[in-house]
């Protein structure tokens, strides 16, 4: 079987069209075309027939794996199945023919999608407002610091305000963003039990800090239990309290952020509701806000006038849009479509299947692997690659792939040393799950017998161990010309 890229193949004049023939138009056709905008030389394409294309690319399709090929328990990410009715949905001409600036008028069923989505996103969130715009969780967090810096500003505040709060179990985004608009990040340490040591946290407040980020549940998989004090004690000294959603698979429909004193909370549509993700596809972050951070909120807001909607761009305090036009629609729509098949009782399953199927594998996986929180988990947790002798966490996930899984992320969260982190979702199988306990007990057993085929793992994968830093580093994406 060929195996390299497309100029491998084929031949001369091979073709896997047959075009209409211009002959004798050249002249007339050649006209059309400026002069500057010409090409000085055929364009270098392969040449090959349709079998050998469509091969080429079915081969390429079969080497990639995703949640519809096989477990995906990449922790921190909710690599769940994406039900295909909502695929469909996403499909239709009506949604994927719009034109984004056609008037008012004309796109009332969009505006209703995105009303209607508001208002289940408001409720799930417990909270007043919301921006549908984000592209994703980290563009959310990046809205919802302006939106903090805003309403500092407003307040006259914005220059002592300076720095936010960061648990060192947080994800790492959150920093990121938090710097990004010129915050200063301070950490605060988590406790034995993996969750915020709050007399850090009291010791660190003061006039100058602007709000807390906390992700919830964090990247151990643990739900803060004092989550109502962390956040008295936050708005106690002034300043605001921003929750990270990505994980709400954890407790979608249990409990409600605006309820524990959120004032900012970015949902991951793409984890949560029902969109394929993963190699930088489009997503959606929208950012649900308290009643006083309302009036910073992106424009335009859809509203509601009896029956119409209509796009209200008359909000002089906004912190102006955050994304071109209305979002990602159509990861919107299949949002929309996945909480009205589920409905309120549906969203609840989720989460609690989430969960147990965390606790189930982390109470399997736990007399075989370290397990430095030994605590009931929400939708994920976090083990340890630690005491294999020279194998390390990164040859047990490589190895895995030999047996068929997706590895889980590795060497994340930070607090944990070698950590492996598993999130198995609420749409596995329980065979699934054993088959996966059964693969890393397998492994465990080789670490100690056999290390070196660890070492070297993966064997039966198309490509071997890869620099993956190189790859990420120096990216070479072009096939030069020969
Ligand atoms: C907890 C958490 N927060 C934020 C993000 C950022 O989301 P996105 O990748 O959509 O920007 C992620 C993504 O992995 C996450 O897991």
């Amino acid at each position: 079987m060929p195996t390299g890229t497309i100029y491998d193949l084929g031949a001369p004049g091979r073709r896997g069209v047959s075009l209409p023939s211009l002959a004798g138009r050249e002249e007339e056709l050649l006209a059309l075309i400026p002069e500057g905008a010409r090409r000085r030389e055929p364009p270098w394409l392969p040449e090959v027939s349709q079998p050998e294309l469509v091969r080429h690319f079915l081969r390429l399709a079969r080497l990639n794996y995703g949640v519809d090929s096989g477990f995906y328990p990449l922790g921190s990410c909710t690599m769940k199945y994406n039900p295909k009715l909502n695929e469909q949905l996403a499909r239709l001409a009506g949604f994927t023919g719009l034109h984004p600036l056609l008037p008012e008028e004309e796109v009332q069923g969009a505006l209703a999608v995105l009303w209607e989505l508001s208002q289940y996103l408001r409720g799930i969130a417990g909270m007043p407002g919301i921006t549908l715009q984000p592209a994703a969780g980290a563009h959310g967090e990046l809205t919802g610091m302006l939106l903090f810096k805003r309403y500092f500003q407003e307040r006259g505040e914005l220059e002592r305000r300076v720095k936010i709060l960061l648990p060192d179990s947080a994800h790492g985004t959150n920093p990121a963003s938090a710097a990004m608009v010129g915050f200063r990040v301070v950490s605060i340490p988590s406790n034995e039990r993996g969750t915020v040591d709050v007399a850090a946290l009291e010791a660190a407040l003061g006039e100058d800090v602007a709000g807390i980020m906390l992700t919830v549940p964090n990247t151990l998989g643990i739900f803060e239990e004092e989550i109502l004090k962390i956040t008295e004690l936050v708005h106690g000294a002034g300043g605001l309290c921003y929750f990270d959603g990505a994980n709400l698979n954890a407790y979608l429909g249990r409990a409600r952020p605006g309820d524990m004193g959120a004032d900012v909370f970015h949902f991951n549509l793409h984890k949560t509701f029902s969109t394929p993700h993963g190699g930088g596809g489009p997503g959606a972050g929208p950012v649900a806000v308290s009643e006083p951070l309302v009036p910073y909120l992106p424009v335009p807001q859809v509203v509601k006038e009896g029956e119409r909607f209509r796009l209200d761009y008359d909000r002089p305090k906004s912190i102006g849009r955050m994304h071109p036009y209305f979002g990602n629609f159509l990861v919107l729509v299949r949002a929309l479509a996945y909480i009205l098949t589920l409905g309120d009782e549906g969203l609840r399953e989720v989460s609690a299947g989430a969960v147990l199927a965390a606790n189930y594998l982390k109470e399997k996986l736990k007399n075989t692997y370290k397990l430095p929180y030994d605590r009931l988990c929400k939708h994920e947790f976090v083990l340890s690659g630690e005491g294999w002798g020279e194998v390390r966490t990164l040859d047990i996930a490589k190895r895995l792939i030999d047996y068929g899984f997706h590895p889980p992320t590795i060497y994340f969260p930070l607090i944990v040393k070698q950590a492996l982190m598993i999130e198995p979702t609420e749409t596995e199988p329980k065979q699934v799950l054993d088959a996966f306990c059964r693969a890393l007990e397998e492994i465990a057993r080789e670490a100690k017998e056999s290390p070196q085929l660890l070492r070297e793992a993966p064997h039966t994968a198309p490509v071997r161990r890869l620099d993956e830093a190189r790859a990420a580093r120096e990216p070479r994406l072009r096939l030069p010309r020969p």
